[in-house]
This record gives C-alpha cells, sequence and structure tokens, in this order.
C-alpha cells in the first residue's frame, strides 16, 4: 500500500510521509511548557497518585475524544481550519454556525504563540545563563534577582522572542515534509534522549524517592473538586486541542492511518513524558531543600538554585534547558501551522511568504506580552471588568485562550463530530468497528461536552 494516500482534496506531495511522521509531530505539539513545569507541579499539590488517575479518566474522556474528532475533521476538510469547516459544513448542508470552529482555531492559535513565543525565548536564554556559570554557587536572592532583571528588560525579551518566531518561521515555511517533518525527525529523538539523560541525573544525585512519593502516593483528601477542574482543563491544554492545532496537522495525515490508535498513542506518549519530566525536577528541588513552588518560578528560579549548588550542575542545568527549548519550539510550530495554511489558501500567497506574515503578525502581538513584564506591569486594559480585574495584557491573552477559546471550542468540536457531521464512512475514518464505536460516539455525545461544559462554567465564575 502506498503509505502516504492522500484524499481527495489532498495534495500527495503535501502528507506526512508516514503515521510516525505524524505521531511524531503531534507528540511535539502535546509536549510543551505544560508538561514541564506545569503537570508534575499540579500533581504534587492535588494529591499525587490520586490526581494522576483523575487526569488519566480525563485525557479519556475529553482529551482522546476530541483529539479524535478534530483529527478527523482536519483528514476529511484536507485544508485549513476556517476552509475544513466550511468545506463540511456545505457538503453536508449543516449550519453555517459551526464554522465559527475553524475561526476560533485560527485566532486562538495566533494568540496562543504570541505568548508561548515570549516564554520560548526565555528558554533560550535560560540556555545560554546556564552554560556561562551564572548560577553556580548563587544564592536564592541573586537567582530570583536573574530572572527579574530579565523580565524587566524589554530589549531583552524582545531579543529572545523574536530569535524564538524566526526559528518557528523558518521551519513551517518550509513545507510540511522538508520544514516541519525534517525538524521534527531531528528534534523529538533528542527530546526523549535529553529527557532520560535528566531522569538518570536526577535518580543518581537527587532526592528520587521523595520525589515519587510527592507525585504518586495518593492522598484522596487533597483531591478536591477543584482537582477535578483542573485535571480537566490540563488535559484538554497539553493534547493541544480545541483551537485547529490537531485539524491543520490531521489535513496531512494519509487516508489509511487509523486515527482512533494513533491519537491514543500521542495520549500516552504525552503522559509519559510529563511523569518523566516531575521525576526529573522534583529530585533536585526535593535534595536542595526547596519548595516545589508553582509557576514559572520552578523553572527560572528553583530549579537554577538547585543546578547552582549541585556537581554536574552547569553542564545539566543547560541540558534541562535545552530540553525545554525543543518542547516549546515543536509546540509553538504546530501553532504557526493553521495560520500559514490559512493564509496559503485564502491569500494564494507561498508558503513560505504565508509563514512569515503569519509569523510577523504573532511576533508583533508578542509584543504586548513582553511589554506586561515591564512597561506596561500595571496596566490592566479591562481592569474594569470585575473578572479581569489585575490582569495584564499576557494574563488576558492567557485567561482568554486557555479558558475561553479552548475549551469552547473542544465543546464545539465534540458536538459537531458527535451530532451534525454526516456519518457515512464515520467509522472507518476513526478507525472503531462495532460496540467500540458505539460506547465512543455516546462518549463524544454526551460525556465529553458535560465535562467541558462543566470546567468552562467553573472557570468564568
Ligand atoms: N500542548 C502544549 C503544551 O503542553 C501547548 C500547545 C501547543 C497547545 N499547541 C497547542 C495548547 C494548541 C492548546 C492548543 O505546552
Amino acid at each position: 500500500m502506498n503509505p502516504a494516500t492522500p484524499g481527495p482534496h489532498q495534495r500527495p506531495d503535501n502528507l506526512w510521509s508516514s503515521r510516525t511522521a505524524f505521531i511524531l509531530a503531534a507528540i511535539g505539539s502535546a509536549v510543551g511548557l505544560g508538561n514541564i513545569w506545569k503537570f508534575p507541579y499540579i500533581t504534587g499539590e492535588n494529591g499525587g497518585g490520586a490526581f494522576v488517575l483523575v487526569y488519566l479518566a480525563c485525557i479519556a474522556v475529553v482529551g482522546v475524544p476530541v483529539l479524535i474528532a478534530e483529527v478527523t475533521i482536519g483528514r476529511r476538510g484536507a485544508r485549513s481550519p476556517v476552509a475544513s469547516m466550511r468545506s463540511l459544513t456545505d457538503a453536508d448542508g449543516t449550519r453555517r454556525g459551526w464554522r465559527i470552529i475553524g475561526w476560533n482555531g485560527i485566532v486562538g492559535a495566533f494568540f496562543l504563540l504570541s505568548f508561548y513565543s515570549v516564554i520560548g525565548g526565555w528558554s533560550i536564554l535560560y540556555i545560554f545563563k546556564t552554560a556561562a556559570g551564572l548560577f553556580s554557587g548563587a544564592d536564592a536572592d541573586a537567582v530570583a534577582g536573574i530572572f527579574g532583571a530579565m523580565l524587566a528588560s524589554p530589549w531583552s525579551l524582545l531579543i529572545w522572542h523574536s530569535v524564538f518566531m524566526a526559528l518557528v518561521i523558518l521551519i513551517v515555511g518550509r513545507g510540511i515534509r522538508a520544514g516541519m517533518e525534517k525538524a521534527i525527525n531531528m528534534l523529538m529523538p533528542l527530546l526523549f534522549l535529553l529527557l532520560v539523560v535528566m531522569v538518570a541525573y536526577a535518580a543518581t544525585t537527587g532526592h528520587f524517592g521523595r520525589a515519587v512519593s510527592f507525585m504518586f502516593s495518593p492522598d484522596f483528601s487533597k483531591l478536591s473538586t477543584e482537582s477535578m477542574l483542573i485535571a480537566l482543563g490540563h488535559a484538554a491544554f497539553t493534547l493541544s486541542i480545541g483551537i485547529g492545532v490537531m485539524m491543520s496537522y490531521g489535513s496531512y495525515l494519509p487516508q489509511h492511518v487509523n486515527i482512533a490508535r494513533t491519537a491514543i498513542t500521542i495520549a500516552l506518549m504525552d503522559t509519559l513524558v510529563a511523569l518523566l519530566a516531575g521525576l526529573a525536577i522534583f529530585p533536585l528541588v526535593f535534595a536542595n531543600g526547596l519548595e516545589p513552588g508553582s509557576g514559572p518560578g520552578l523553572i527560572f528560579v528553583t530549579l537554577p538554585l538547585a543546578f547552582g549548588h549541585m556537581t554536574g550542575g552547569t553542564v545539566f542545568g543547560t541540558v534541562f534547558f535545552a530540553l525545554l527549548l525543543i518542547a516549546a519550539l515543536t509546540s509553538a510550530i504546530s501553532l504557526l501551522e493553521p495560520v500559514t495554511e490559512w493564509l496559503e489558501e485564502h491569500k494564494g500567497i507561498s508558503r513560505g511568504k504565508s509563514a512569515l506574515t503569519g509569523g510577523l503578525g504573532i511576533w508583533a502581538a508578542g509584543i504586548g506580552t513582553v511589554l506586561s513584564f515591564n512597561a506596561w506591569k500595571d496596566f490592566f486594559p479591562l481592569g474594569f471588568i470585575p473578572i479581569f480585574e489585575g490582569k495584564t495584557v499576557f494574563d488576558l491573552l492567557d485567561f482568554l485562550v486557555s479558558n475561553v477559546m479552548l475549551p469552547v471550542g473542544g465543546l464545539a468540536i465534540a458536538l459537531f463530530a458527535g451530532w451534525a457531521i454526516k456519518r457515512d464512512g464515520l467509522d472507518q475514518a476513526i478507525g472503531l468497528k462495532g460496540p467500540l464505536y458505539t460506547a465512543f460516539m455516546f462518549v463524544l455525545r454526551f460525556l465529553t461536552p458535560a465535562g467541558i461544559a462543566v470546567v468552562f462554567l467553573y472557570n468564568l465564575v
């Protein structure tokens, strides 16, 4: 069989060359900043093993079904999210309102990448800072001072944001095979290698046992209703669903690939990386008597402090930030893809120019995030509205994308694929038969939308 059978609208020279190529690209998208700093921390704080169980249930009930639905829609439409939704609603005679899914994708990916890239830039800068030995022997104040000084300098943030975006544009601009696949085939094996190296280092030099018990010993008393909502929200973010990224990636997927099996593989690998990231980070944190604090502080303050006091810390600290950069980069290219694909189709400009145009727009939008940490630190554009009180431009974008566009998009995708899309050959496209398919459709039609709706409403109030 031709490994890359195209669908009616797919160009044979512009498809992932194999199932593995698609899986690696999708794992690259899924594995990002979310896995490396967020998952380990929320796991520890919400009951360890108990939380992991809830998280796995959320992956199964919301993550995997929406991932399957999104890739299926993408492959059927075989165009950018906007054009795919238009073509599917036209062909099936369904309501035009569903097209919002496509637009939500392009706009969401645009804004998410605008701030994701700024943080990606931090990881480049930290590779250099760590390699230069800036943290070696430094005390807590010095390390926090370095982080603070970086945030206080708009120029330094802007430069590294620009470098990061330039890399993303270069990779995406070369196209699916020559650009993305080539980069991913190199970066993903490297990512796994560096991760294993980091876990081995942490296991031999850190407090591995404490990390394991922090992350895994089930403490059901810490598992609140809120923990369950956190698990559900994170399950959606970490699998890159809701804003057209997986739809775009699916539009280059050969017809013979079994989507259900592929989606499960992606979800399992993403979870494995998140668990390993925790086992690479916490042993070092505990070995230095530090707090497993939340947010960027864990990665950019606590960890450098830990590395600064360990043998081999300079080398392994550098390795760690290289790992973070790779994770962020392969997620970022997936975010530029829907925007590029859309420009390519709608404006009829070449792939390279589309990536450049989209990328420059995103770069410019990112300046809002750059300034949120310094000149606009006290600028709260929508501060007069109670839920936006005290939110900077960066906080607003993050809130809008993570808490509104992702859940609304995920909900709409589940409903569209569950209720509205034409059913002919859907089971075959997804790759499920008989009772399995029936069970899957039941989850997609009822449980998935209900789960997302609850989290969405909760996050708003
Ligand atoms: N999944 C990535 C992470 O965990 C982030 C990401 C990349 C993403 N592309 C996305 C999230 C699309 C939602 C939608 O860091």
